[in-house]
């Protein structure tokens, strides 16, 4: 532990390198694909256990894990897989427990590029413990965990860091520094962690408060700004690096629904526009939906909304979670008809 802290701390400029190529992916003038093009997830009835199964035998038998070291290649089918609109995150039967409290069992799930994979569940049924494990923050007991093509449960802190230069999390409540500007705050990685050259982490910057519509408060201090202001910053700080993956954590909890549909919006173009990757985290089941079932596009300079064509709308997978374990997953059609027949699960959409 304490080699690979040691060599973490020497690592941030080897760090930026590994931004910048994703960067290069994503961001820009709209590199990434239409996720509209993408292979149409499997239409076939699904219940629970049998969903993760037979992609993550796809992705082991890829290649899967890598070798400790430095050479980050990633195994070649994989790689192919993942530009056209294969799995980007994949848990294998994953399990974890604290002491003796069972926190996860027998979690597989599979979210494909471009898509969004929303979890459900009530208070303490392992919701962000799923977020932190993809980060990596956690390890499982047993099972794997494969972001990006890399199979990160028994990586060590160097590797991670590399591994999490492309997510981005947005956290529960938002999280902003109160003491940084929300310039700071948004460039905070660029500056502090990968050492992005000054002129061009502020043109970053300003080009993510633009995306969100908040480039005139680029210099206010976070008090300064409204409820629904700091979550936007929080996606603009998470977005900054130009992750493909995004996690939020309960983005719209506690907004005004006027003010959560701004956020959710958000969350839309990042996916439409950029081809971001989403993990939901949410009570709100409302904003799920919404951004379920609506899509973005961009005419010249405008962005519209508009309901999303079924095919499109069944690329976002809703989890519903309960102890510990997948109770329900499916699109939001399929979910609308649990409800009909599951009374707890109704009791989450009512
Ligand atoms: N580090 C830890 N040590 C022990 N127990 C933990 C730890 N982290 C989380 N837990 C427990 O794991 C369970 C799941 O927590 P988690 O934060 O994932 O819940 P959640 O679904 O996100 O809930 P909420 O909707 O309230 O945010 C809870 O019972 C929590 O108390
Ligand atoms: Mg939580």
């Amino acid at each position: 532990m304490s080699s690979s802290e040691r060599a973490r701390a020497s690592e941030p400029r080897e760090r930026s390198g590994v931004g910048v190529p994703t960067s290069e992916r994503v961001g820009g003038s709209g590199g990434a694909k239409p996720p509209g093009t993408e292979r149409a997830r499997a239409s076939e009835p699904r219940e629970r256990s049998g969903v993760g199964v037979p992609t993550s035998e796809r992705v082991g038998g890829s290649g899967g894990a890598k070798p400790s070291g430095k050479g980050k290649e990633r195994p070649k089918l994989l790689d192919e897989a993942l530009g056209f609109g294969g799995p980007i995150i994949v848990f294998d039967d994953v399990n974890l427990a604290f002491d003796d409290k069972v926190i996860l069992h027998d979690v597989s799930f599979t979210l494909q590029t471009g898509h969004t994979k929303v979890f459900l569940g009530a208070s303490g049924a392992g919701k962000s413990t799923i977020l932190r494990l993809a980060l990596g923050l956690l390890r499982p007991d047993t099972g794997r965990i494969f972001v990006n093509g890399e199979q990160i449960d028994r990586m060590g802190e160097r590797e991670l860091m590399q591994v999490r230069a492309d997510l981005g999390m947005v956290f529960q409540e938002g999280a902003l520094f109160d003491s940084l500007t929300v310039r700071e705050n948004v460039g905070y990685k660029l500056y502090e962690e990968m050492a992005w050259p000054i002129d061009k982490a502020d043109e970053r910057v300003a080009q993510v408060l633009g995306f969100i519509g908040l480039g005139e408060f680029i210099d206010r201090m976070p008090s300064e700004l409204s409820g629904g202001q700091r979550r936007r910053v929080a996606i603009a700080r998470a977005m900054a690096a130009k992750p493909r993956i995004l996690l939020y954590d309960e983005p719209t909890t506690g907004l005004d629904p006027i003010t959560a549909q701004t956020v959710d919006e958000e969350i839309i173009k990042l996916r439409d526009l950029e081809g971001v990757s989403s993990v939901l985290v949410t009570h709100q089941l409302r904003d799920a939906f919404f951004i379920a079932e609506h899509a973005a596009s961009r005419e010249t300079h405008e962005v519209s909304f508009e309901k999303a064509p079924k095919e499109k709308a069944d690329e976002a997978e809703f989890i519903m979670l309960k102890d510990g374990g997948i109770l329900f997953e499916g699109n939001a059609a399929e979910l609308r008809d649990a409800a009909a027949r599951d009374g707890y699960i109704r009791s989450f959409l009512s």
